[in-house]
This record gives C-alpha cells, sequence and structure tokens, in this order.
C-alpha cells in the first residue's frame, strides 16, 4: 500500500461550537482534537503527513509530534475542497494515495483508515471515501446514489432538498484520492452553493461526470466517524473516546470499578494490577505502577508518578509529584511539586503551599517520614528522612526538617476577646 500521504484538515473556524479556542485545539482527554487524526495517520507510516491550519499555525504546530507533520497555511476559511488545494505545493511531486481526514473527527481507528487507502488502490480509483448510516444524519454530506447503486454525488445539508436530506447515508469525511490527478479536479469545484465555499464533497459528482471512478467504503459502527460542530456533539465524542480509554485499561488488566466514573487522559499509563476507585480524574502524562490504588474521588494531575503500592485516597490533588514506593496520601491533600520517599505517610489534610502568587516551589520528603494531619508545608521545603511533623504543623519556606526530627506547632493562642452585640444568653 505505497506510496501513501496524509493531509488533516484543520483551519475551519468551528463558529457552531462557540468554544473558548478554535474548534480543532478542543483538548479531548488531554489531546487537542485535530492530534488524534494526526496520531492515527501516523501509525500508518505515511511519507508526508500535511496539516493545513488557519491563523492558529503556532498553536497547532505546538501540538503536533515534531518532525513527523508539515503545517501548511490556508489563507481564509474558503471551504474544505479549498483547504486541501492549500495543502497541494506541499504535496508537489506526491503520488499514489492522498489520505484527506477532518481535525474535527478524533475517533478514527487506524483500520479504517486502511480500509479506504486499499480501497482506493485495489481499484485504482479516482476517489475512495467512507459513509456511514446515521440514525440522525443532520448536518452531514449526504451520499447520493445512482440507479446502478455507485455514488454519484454528495450533497451539503444546507444544500439539499427535503427529499435528499431524508437519506440517512452521509459522507464521513474520510477520503483516499489518488494524486495528483485528484487534485488537478479540484481546482475545477467552483463555489456556486449555499455557504460559497469550495466543498472537497464536489469532487465525487465532478470525477463521476469526467468518467472516473469512485467508490463507496460503507463502515457499519458510525462512532469511529463522528465529527463535532457544536457542544452536545462534543460531549458525544468525548464520552465515546473516554470509555474506549478506560476498556483499554480493563483489557490491559488494570481494575477500575466504575468505568462509568473514571477519566483518564489518552498519555496516562497504568500498569496491570493497580485498582482505580470511583469518580477520579486522571489528567496529562500520568504513570501509575502495579498494586497502586487511587481514589474514590481522586484528581491526579499532569507529572504525577506513582511507583509501586503507593495509595492516593479521597479529595486528595497531586500535580507534578512522585510518589515512591508505598506511600500512602489518604485523605484530604494537596501535593504539587514535591518528590516523596518510598514508605512515607502523608497525613489528613497535608497542603504542600507551593505557589506563592508568582512562583511555583518544590517540596523534597524523604523516606519513611511521617507527616501529621494538617501540615502545610510552605514550599520551598525539605524533610529529611524518617522526620515527622505533629498535627497542624505549619513549617515555613526554606526549612529543613533534618533526619529523624519531629518538629511541632505553631499551636493555638489565645489573641483577644471576641467583640460581639450581646452575650451568649442573647442568642436563642
Ligand atoms: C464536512 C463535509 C460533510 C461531512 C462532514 C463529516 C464538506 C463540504 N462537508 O462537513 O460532507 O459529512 O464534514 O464530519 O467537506 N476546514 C478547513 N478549511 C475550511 C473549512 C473547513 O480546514 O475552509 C476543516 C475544519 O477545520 C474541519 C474540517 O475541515 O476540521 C471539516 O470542516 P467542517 O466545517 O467541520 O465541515 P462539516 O460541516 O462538518
Ligand atoms: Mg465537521
Amino acid at each position: 500500500m505505497r506510496p501513501l500521504n496524509v493531509a488533516v484538515l484543520a483551519a475551519g473556524e468551528g463558529k457552531r461550537l462557540r468554544g473558548a479556542q478554535p474548534k480543532v485545539l478542543t483538548p479531548i482527554w488531554g489531546r487537542p482534537s485535530v492530534a488524534w487524526p494526526v496520531s492515527v495517520a501516523l501509525e500508518l507510516g505515511p511519507e508526508r503527513l500535511v496539516v493545513v491550519a488557519g491563523d492558529h499555525r503556532e498553536a497547532i504546530a505546538s501540538v503536533l509530534p515534531e518532525g513527523r507533520a508539515e503545517v501548511v497555511i490556508q489563507d481564509e476559511p474558503l471551504g474544505t475542497g479549498h483547504a486541501v488545494l492549500a495543502a497541494a505545493p506541499a504535496l508537489e511531486g506526491a503520488e499514489g494515495t492522498l489520505l484527506i481526514l477532518y481535525g474535527d473527527c478524533p475517533l478514527l481507528p487506524a483500520e479504517l483508515l486502511r480500509a479506504v487507502a486499499e480501497a482506493r488502490e485495489a481499484e485504482d480509483a479516482d476517489v475512495a471515501l467512507v459513509t456511514v448510516e446515521l440514525d440522525d444524519p443532520t448536518g452531514y454530506g449526504r451520499i447520493l446514489r445512482r440507479p446502478d447503486g455507485r455514488v454519484g454525488a454528495i450533497v451539503e445539508e444546507k444544500d439539499a432538498t427535503e427529499e435528499q436530506r431524508a437519506v440517512r447515508e452521509v459522507n464521513a469525511g474520510i477520503w483516499a484520492v489518488k494524486l495528483p490527478d485528484a487534485l488537478e479536479a479540484l481546482r475545477q469545484v467552483g463555489r456556486d452553493n449555499a455557504q460559497g465555499e469550495v466543498y472537497l464533497t464536489d469532487l465525487a459528482e465532478l470525477t463521476v461526470s469526467a468518467g472516473g471512478v469512485v467508490v463507496a467504503v460503507p463502515w457499519d459502527r458510525p462512532q469511529d466517524v463522528l465529527g463535532f460542530n457544536d457542544q452536545p456533539e462534543l460531549a458525544q465524542v468525548r464520552s465515546i473516546l473516554r470509555r474506549r480509554i478506560v476498556d483499554r485499561h480493563l483489557a490491559a488488566g488494570v481494575e477500575i470499578v466504575d468505568p462509568d466514573t473514571t477519566y483518564i487522559d489518552a498519555e496516562v499509563t497504568i500498569e496491570p494490577g493497580a485498582r482505580i476507585l470511583p469518580c477520579t480524574m486522571i489528567e496529562g502524562r500520568v504513570s501509575i505502577a502495579t498494586r497502586c490504588e487511587v481514589g474514590p474521588f481522586t484528581h491526579l494531575r499532569d507529572g504525577t508518578v506513582m511507583e509501586r503500592g503507593s495509595r492516593v485516597g479521597n479529595f486528595t490533588e497531586t500535580k507534578k509529584t512522585v510518589l515512591g514506593e508505598g506511600v500512602k496520601a489518604n485523605h484530604l491533600t494537596y501535593l504539587g511539586d514535591a518528590r516523596i520517599g518510598a514508605g512515607t505517610n502523608i497525613g489528613a489534610g497535608t497542603i504542600t503551599a507551593n505557589y506563592d502568587g508568582r512562583h511555583k516551589h518544590p517540596t523534597e520528603i524523604g523516606e519513611r517520614v511521617f507527616i501529621g494531619s494538617g501540615t502545610v508545608l510552605v514550599a520551598p521545603t525539605r524533610v529529611e528522612d524518617d522526620g515527622m511533623t505533629g498535627a497542624g504543623a505549619i513549617v515555613k519556606r526554606n526549612t529543613t526538617i533534618g533526619p529523624g526530627e519531629v518538629w511541632v506547632g505553631l499551636p493555638a493562642h489565645r489573641l483577644r476577646s471576641r467583640q460581639t452585640s450581646g452575650g451568649p444568653e442573647s442568642r436563642g
């Protein structure tokens, strides 16, 4: 199946989403939307991979794997066909198949991409495209079949007649086209439609009328191709991906007590034999070793490393923190920018005060340390092996608690009497 090239379209404005950031940068389980189709396309080992970006070129480039994707600019978002043409200079001299994907379709499996590329090659077709049947096809381009059953054209929702809108077979937005011919054909597509755009979808009808071959690749799992144009669709895409990530960990031997309330980002690694309790969110790059226990009601954030047999319990948040073997932080705790040595116990309500309003500072805790309940460790601070703090200790910044030392304080003391309007007896 050679040679293969890929274009991922990511220059649209995403107006319907009304999001805080450009649509294709929407984070979905720790990865921006566009990085999902890019990473699955890279599994196929393409010769060139081009991402078509709009104004947010730098932002897009920064979330792609370095050196493996070229970012090109589409000056104005004049449609999906126009976006493919923006990639043409970067595809100069390329032959074989161009796989075209949309940056708002993060659910694509590699086997589907292989299927459409192979379908094009098998017949040396000009165009192969994936179609699915949706119960609710609203918003998608409808596939118009000819009397002989072959694809004749695609009509976009906004251009469709009522009769055409009733068609439930839609364009999934996954294309394999012949290089360089398809790029030549695309140059002939006009903008005479409801949105005044150069539609990639017009390539189907154009190819058919020029006597070329268009093959449809029907796919029976619509959940693999869903895109998102608005918030309800984004929520649906997130929910499907969330469950896939959880299922992957279950299949690998991770115990997840309640898959329905467990949220795990794509880059998280968990060894078999770890146990995840309900209502738990694990974000960013986190690694969890075997025999660890997380949850219930726990938030592990980017840079958390849990070594063998460590445990993080309820209402506890960690960020950029390494928990050594057997460390326990079981209740109501915040650990940020900390390193905690093996066998240490972090008491309920411990806080690493890592942020002074301007900078983040580290906390170093050694092995077999006992941190008493309600301790505040103002960073930077250091507790050496076998050290201990008493309940409620406030450890000031730049402190080092030496090996085996026990520190306590600040004890509460009487400050003054309260000024109230009446005595206790005046209250009902
Ligand atoms: C598109 C298809 C529709 C298909 C649906 C599948 C066209 C004309 N329509 O519609 O048939 O059923 O996807 O999800 O292709 N983009 C650009 N530049 C542009 C416009 C869009 O790069 O000028 C990018 C967007 O960033 C997005 C992708 O192309 O990632 C698709 O654009 P979008 O506006 O979402 O198209 P749909 O209306 O969903
Ligand atoms: Mg879309």
